[in-house]
């Protein structure tokens, strides 16, 4: 079973009203974002979010966060 869960967040840059897909299982390969992995690990799906304007965010990685999909410190716990 792959385990692509990564201990630092990653920074992004986000449009605005696009949608996307955040991963909440550690196995897709293109961390933090959705590829279908979690079907054949019988994980939970991703989750869907937009930003309201452009702007530059920390996404998490480590799936620890309190505020997904957003990095809030946990990580370093
Ligand atoms: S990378 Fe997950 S809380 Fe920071």
């Amino acid at each position: 079973m792959s385990d692509n869960k990564q201990y630092t967040p990653i920074k992004v840059d986000l449009e605005k009203d696009k949608r996307y897909a955040w991963y909440t299982c550690s196995h897709s390969e293109n961390q933090p974002f959705f590829d279908g992995s979690h079907r054949k690990h019988y994980a939970t799906p991703s989750l869907g979010f937009a930003v309201e304007e452009n702007k530059t965010c920390h996404l998490c990685r480590c799936k620890l966060t309190n505020n997904p999909p957003y990095c809030d410190g946990s990580h370093k716990n």
